[in-house]
């Protein structure tokens, strides 16, 4: 037989969120008739808004007709969704060319991996999204786990804590090829600050390293003091990558629509352009969106999809203020939630597990571990603001009964 992918095998457990599905249906089955309610993973919850969905269905219907085929679109996107996504997101700071269409920003993370050499050092914040560290390990960027802290050997974590109001101290972490970092940030729900987001472009360009900003959850940020994109610092075009997605501002999760920005500015030591071998990776192992996905996407950049997508976002950003101050209320220390759909509640006395596991099954909660996200999120746990209103009501109820 041949011979499994050693890289894969240094994962030491299973991707975080199907390991707490799998926690969650051995629950159900044991009670079948418990009433769980998740604020678990992010996932969106509410209906696509109208002008939207119409966008989905006219797109799908010109597809049974004739005159409104289409079979393959560019592998780099529409060009009308580029230069969209170029002038409403970004003010066009950036041009249509420099932005990548996609199937969603995870996806695009993993292929990042490919425009780094195998020798590349990675930073991380930590706790962190675990597609930034799974995918060093799967692409051979890492050594093994070391069992006594968890963390993987050739990694960069860079502790993002209360002490350090979630920013790194640069000056400790010595010189990283490629820096993951994510605002809003998932798992913390804390927004780096201008001046923050400044060292970090001052530390990329002393280090020639190369920044992926994960800003996904952009949208939600409401303080207009907030950068929502790394390219409102100076110089960030020579260092900075950004990715992000429609996936939770509209609901797109299923849909499946993101994009990437490439600069021309931005280029690896031998002085070729980033962009061209992102363009070679793209047309390589993607044939493009779903041309359905981006008359959505597209729609949802006028003035009517604008507007409906502040609503979608408000609706979660409710439902973040009521959890958020029920734990508040409750004496729990919590983060985030102002800016970003999901709050970071220190559990007491609790660690991450043990306290997942007591609100499974004293409150039929699911929530996410912090531990799950790194070391520096044990004791922690993760609330996502994506429900329907009433279900999250319901659970604030419960919190405020088994919390007390
Ligand atoms: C999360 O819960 O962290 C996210 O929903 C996962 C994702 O966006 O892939």
């Amino acid at each position: 037989m041949a011979k499994r992918n050693p890289n894969i095998a240094k994962l030491q457990a299973g991707y975080l969120f199907p390991e707490i599905s799998r926690r969650k249906n051995e629950f159900l089955e044991k009670n079948p008739h418990a009433k769980l309610i998740s604020l678990g993973i992010g996932d969106t919850t509410e209906p696509i808004t109208k002008h939207i969905a119409k966008a989905l269905t006219n797109a799908a219907s010109a597809l049974g007709t004739k005159n409104g085929y289409r079979g393959y679109g560019n592998e780099q996107g529409l060009l009308e969704l580029r230069e969209k996504i170029a002038e409403v997101v970004y003010n066009s700071s950036v041009s249509g060319e420099e932005v990548f269409v996609s199937d969603g920003a995870k996806p695009d993370i993993g292929r990042l991996q490919l425009l780094f050499g195998n020798d590349a050092v990675v930073a991380v914040q930590d706790p962190a999204y675990p597609v930034y560290i799974d995918s060093s390990v799967m692409y051979g960027k890492t050594g093994s786990c070391n069992k006594k802290t968890s963390q993987f050997n050739n990694i960069v974590y860079m502790p993002c804590t209360p002490k350090n109001n979630f920013f790194p101290d640069l000056r400790k972490i010595g010189k990283a090829d490629v820096i993951f970092f994510c605002s809003p940030n998932n798992p913390t729900g804390a927004v780096a600050a201008k001046g923050q987001l400044k060292e970090l472009v001052q530390y990329a360009k002393k280090n020639k390293s190369i920044i992926v900003f994960d800003a996904a959850y952009s949208e939600y940020i409401a303080d207009k003091n907030l950068p929502k994109s790394i390219y409102e610092i100076d110089g960030a075009k020579e260092v900075a990558i950004e990715v992000n997605s429609f996936s939770k501002p509209i609901g797109f999760t299923g849909v499946r629509l993101g994009w990437t920005v490439i600069p021309n500015e931005l280029r690896f030591d031998d002085g070729s352009l980033v962009r061209n071998d992102w363009n070679r990776v793209m047309t390589t192992l993607f044939n493009g969106a779903s041309n359905i996905s981006q008359a959505g996407g597209l729609a949802s950049l006028d003035n009517i999809g604008l507007k409906e997508m502040k609503q979608t976002v408000s609706y979660y950003m409710e439902n973040a203020k009521l959890i958020k101050s029920a734990l508040e209320e409750l004496g729990y220390e919590a983060y985030g939630g102002d800016n970003a759909p999901y709050i970071w509640a220190r559990m007491k006395s609790m660690k991450s597990w043990e306290a997942f596991d007591y609100l499974l099954e004293k409150a039929n909660i699911v929530t996410t571990p912090g531990v799950g996200f790194g070391q520096s999120g044990e004791g922690f746990l993760r609330f996502s603001a994506f429900g329907h209103r009433e279900d999250i009501e319901e659970a604030v109820k419960r919190l405020k009964v088994k919390l007390k």
